[in-house]
């Protein structure tokens, strides 16, 4: 297919497809080293553009064009075929409550708590973890807030916890996380105490 191509030149030579009327003309050689070239040309630029150090490797350096948008769109669409729906652990202040002292244990080094200043991890990484007491996940599905928590969330710094964390503690503190605009006082209390410094 890619050295026949119909044209309607007519000053090529003129292949007729015997009994059909069509007539397929023979594509010049120019034009197919032209197309080869093209197409070598795109991963040879690729590689010496990675190769000559341009390529940012750095936490510190701003994103590629459409890195975002690349990788939020494929995460979106693994997070939508495998998240669960709804939570096996049932919603009680115990529960959140709990899910709350998870949280301050692995998480707020990243993502902080409630009217603390942002710690190192969370101004240095890229990209930034989010600080899910000031732009919180409570208008995701919990199931989706479980799916990244236990899977984590490749090249970004997100841990899994799936080999750490109890699947019942990863809802609990998913559950939580939905729930951060209207967690009970007591929940509210650990998730206000400043970290320790030693
Ligand atoms: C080492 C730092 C780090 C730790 C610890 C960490 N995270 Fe993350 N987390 C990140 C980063 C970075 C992102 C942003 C990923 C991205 O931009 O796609 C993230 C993203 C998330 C998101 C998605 C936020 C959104 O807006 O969609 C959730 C939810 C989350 N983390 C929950 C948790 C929970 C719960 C824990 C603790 C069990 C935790 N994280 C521990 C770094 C961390």
């Amino acid at each position: 297919m890619l050295i026949l191509a119909v044209s309607s030149c007519p000053n090529n030579r003129e292949f007729t497809l015997l009994g059909t009327g069509l007539s397929w003309y023979p594509v010049s050689m120019r034009f197919l080293l032209g197309l080869l070239a093209g197409l070598l040309l795109l991963p040879a630029g690729a590689y010496v553009y990675v190769r000559l150090g341009y390529a940012p490797v750095a936490t510190a350096a701003p994103a590629l064009p459409f890195e975002r948008a690349i990788t939020r769109t494929a995460l979106n669409a693994r997070i939508q075929k495998e998240a669960p729906k709804d939570s096996p652990v049932p919603l009680t202040d115990a529960n959140l409550i709990e899910g709350a002292k998870e949280y301050r244990e692995h998480c707020s080094v990243c993502h902080g708590l409630i009217n603390q200043p942002d710690t190192a991890a969370a101004k240095g990484m890229f990209p930034n973890p989010p600080q899910l007491f000031k732009h919180g996940v409570t208008d995701d599905p919990v199931g989706e807030t479980y799916w990244k928590v236990e899977n984590g969330i490749r090249l970004t710094g997100m841990p899994a916890y799936v080999k750490s964390v109890s699947e019942d503690k990863i809802w609990k503190m998913s559950m939580m996380l939905a729930r951060a605009d209207k967690l009970p006082p007591d929940a509210t209390a650990i998730l206000q105490k400043p970290l320790p410094v030693d």
